[in-house]
């Protein structure tokens, strides 16, 4: 695991997460992408590829796919024109050949540096080429459903601490929204962006993300005060269909080369 990113591919959650993600952000993604042309004979670059879902739907429709991550355990079974790296995109530098789109959801923000690291992915784009940045606003939840007030509370104190902890590890919570500025300030034109929230019902899929961030989390939670019961409780509300919140928004931004 790297030094400033909180979760771990190879952790217990870890499935659920992804599946969680994708679940929750894959058809926004996808819709932005389709505008943006993705077709046949384009070079894609796919950062933080994760579980693996957006690198094969690209496949599915460019050339090229080079699929990279720190951890490419849960990259598998993907179409032969993908391409499966190991690769750090904070250490190691720009693959060597140009991209007509380079894409990168829900990695950057966890990094000190990210503004740099947009510039130097600018670098990697083919003349005319789209990157495209996609975060979360991870304040931005609201609850809108509850069985009762004590089950919002629950919800809002352990979750705001967890993206205290998240602040404290190094992530800009509130970068999502400076992405369309961030890319303009890397030389990129045409910026356009999309902010899209939808609804996590108690037990459904996309909830699951914040039980499994709660669980990777649970010694750091603890050293922070929270107490083992709170996060049960905690978990006991995300399980529960009468609760519903509001998905973190996912703002996406583009920009070309
Ligand atoms: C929150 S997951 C998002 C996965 C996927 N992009 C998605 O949205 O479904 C972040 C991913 O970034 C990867 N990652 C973390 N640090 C990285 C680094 N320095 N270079 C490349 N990938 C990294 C993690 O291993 C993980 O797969």
């Amino acid at each position: 695991m790297d030094d400033d990113y909180p979760f771990d591919n190879a952790s217990a959650p870890a499935n659920d997460r992804m599946s969680a993600l994708q679940a929750s952000y894959d058809a926004a993604t996808v819709q932005h992408l389709e505008k943006l042309g993705v077709g046949s004979g384009w070079s894609c670059w796919e950062i933080g590829a994760g579980g693996g879902s957006i690198a094969r739907w690209l496949a599915e429709r460019a050339g090229h796919v080079l699929a990279t991550d720190v951890d490419t355990r849960l990259l598998t079974d993907l179409p032969a024109n993908t391409s499966v790296v190991h690769h750090d995109v904070r250490e190691e530098p720009v693959p060597d050949r140009k991209f007509d789109l380079i894409h990168a959801r829900l990695v950057l923000i966890h990094f000190p540096e990210r503004d740099e690291l947009v510039a130097k992915l600018a670098t990697a784009l083919a003349p005319g080429g789209w990157l495209v940045l996609e975060e979360i606003e991870a304040r931005g939840q609201t609850v809108l459903e509850t069985p009762d007030e004590a089950s919002a509370a629950i919800f809002r104190s352990v979750q705001g601490r967890i993206i205290d902890l998240l602040e404290r590890a190094g992530s800009d919570v509130e970068w999502a929204g400076r992405l369309p500025e961030v890319l303009a300030e890397a030389g990129l034109r045409e910026i356009g962006s999309g902010r899209v929230t939808t609804r996590w019902p108690g037990g459904g899929t996309e909830i699951r993300v914040l039980a499994a961030n709660s669980l990777e989390l649970a010694d750091k939670l603890a050293a922070e005060g929270v107490r083992a019961e709170e996060l049960e409780q905690f978990r006991t509300v995300l399980a529960d269909p009468r609760f519903t919140v509001s998905s973190y928004p996912l703002v996406s931004a583009w920009g070309r080369g």
